[in-house]
């Protein structure tokens, strides 16, 4: 029988607090929060249940400023309005057991205009998505909103914050070269390209100090590799990499649709980002590994490669609800790697994510009778 017991072994951080075992949840953007961003009972019913025997569960990216909303029913940590639903966020993860750590996020070129009172922006103009190029004084607005959803975040009572610096939004637009093709001091060399990014952590930080909160877990995910010609390769990842150890983080989380997947530039090809990615951070800070583990076998086994401290689960917690649990007991049988598409009250997804799901979609779980590859990014 395949032994599971390896994932739950605690790990403690580098701030002494300790995570009960080795399973993160990956952050689900839900559509569901109500319209204002508040949260909604559809939403809660949703996580109530997927936080058993997980380490760090890791909420679904929580919009910080008006304009950079991406997706409809998308949460918000902007102002006082957001706290009550934001409480009973983090009080039901930690009920659960799990540490609950809020993804902090902005889409910049990526926001859906409709959704946003504020203008599109974006590191430079782009006429693709329309988006203008954002201001110096806009620049440091935006700092400070990723700083007062920290603020929100501790008041609320989260253990953490994940500071979303992949999947293309606004963060990751300062750092590629594709995306950020400003002269001033917010672009050019892969220096000026770190800039914001890591003025963001440094204003997430200093929001912990004030609060005199050593204990506040503050991570910070990315994605190695964009696909243009000058965006963001390997080297460029290092570089990023070789940039947060530096700071007073707990962990870094890799964004990767196939934890298996080789470099595809800027390092060798014939490795995969995630040894490549550990072994760059040297021990320095642990790290979430993440990408189309389903089931029990596949779990184990990317973990048992060494390359990653913590295996974060997406698809198969929608899937299954209650993994940690069965991981924990050995239960691997009981774990299924399809939706039912009949069975849409046992998995309490919120109306509108269960729609896609059953449409179907590269980046959703497989659905029972249909036919399905994963991303391939
Ligand atoms: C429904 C859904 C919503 C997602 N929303 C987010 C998000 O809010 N923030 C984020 O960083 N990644 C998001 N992702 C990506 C996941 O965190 C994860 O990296 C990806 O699904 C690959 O892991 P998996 O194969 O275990 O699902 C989302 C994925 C899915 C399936």
């Amino acid at each position: 029988m395949m032994n599971t017991q390896p994932l739950f072994q605690p790990f403690t951080l580098n701030n002494g607090v300790e995570i009960k075992n080795r399973l993160a949840v990956a952050p689900m953007t839900h559509f569901a929060s109500n319209d204002d961003g508040t949260a909604s009972e559809e939403e809660l019913h949703f996580i109530s249940n997927r936080a058993a025997d997980i380490g760090l569960f890791i909420a679904a990216a929580t919009l910080v400023a008006d304009g950079g909303k991406a997706f409809a029913g998308q949460p918000e940590a902007c102002g006082e309005k957001d706290l009550d639903g934001l409480r009973k966020l983090a009080e039901s993860l930690k009920n659960q057991g799990a540490k609950a750590i809020l993804q902090i996020h902005h889409g910049g070129k990526l926001a859906i205009a409709e959704l946003n009172t504020a203008d599109k922006i974006a590191p430079s103009a782009d006429e693709a998505t329309g988006s203008r190029e954002v201001t110096p004084v806009e620049i440091e607005n935006l700092i400070n909103a990723f700083a007062n959803a920290t603020d929100l975040a501790i008041q609320a009572g989260f253990d953490g914050v994940e500071i979303h610096g992949a999947n293309g939004y606004l963060i990751q637009q300062f750092f590629s070269g594709h995306s950020n093709r400003r002269t001033d001091e917010w672009g050019g060399s892969v220096e000026n390209r770190l800039k914001f990014p890591m003025a963001v952590v440094d204003a997430v930080v200093e929001v912990r100090e004030k609060h005199a909160r050593p204990d506040f877990i503050v991570g910070y995910r990315f994605s190695p590799e964009e696909p243009e010609e000058l965006g963001i390769t390997m080297a460029d990842t290092f570089a990023l990499i070789d940039a947060l150890v530096a700071k007073p983080l707990q962990y870094l989380h890799v964004s990767l649709w196939d934890f298996h997947k080789n470099a595809r530039r800027g390092a060798d090809t014939n490795r995969t980002r995630m040894e490549l990615i550990h072994e760059r951070i040297g021990g320095k800070l642990p790290l979430i590994g993440v990408g189309n583990l389903l089931s029990a076998e596949q779990i184990v086994n990317a973990f048992n490669t060494g390359w990653a401290e913590f295996i974060a689960l997406g698809k198969a917690v929608m899937i299954n609800p209650t993994i940690g649990t069965l991981l924990k007991n050995g239960e691997t049988d009981k774990i299924i790697t399809a939706l039912d598409p009949e069975k849409m009250d046992h998995y309490g997804i919120p109306s509108r994510l269960w729609s896609f799901c059953v449409a179907g979609g590269a980046w959703l779980p497989p659905v029972k009778g249909k036919d399905w590859q994963p991303v391939d990014l």
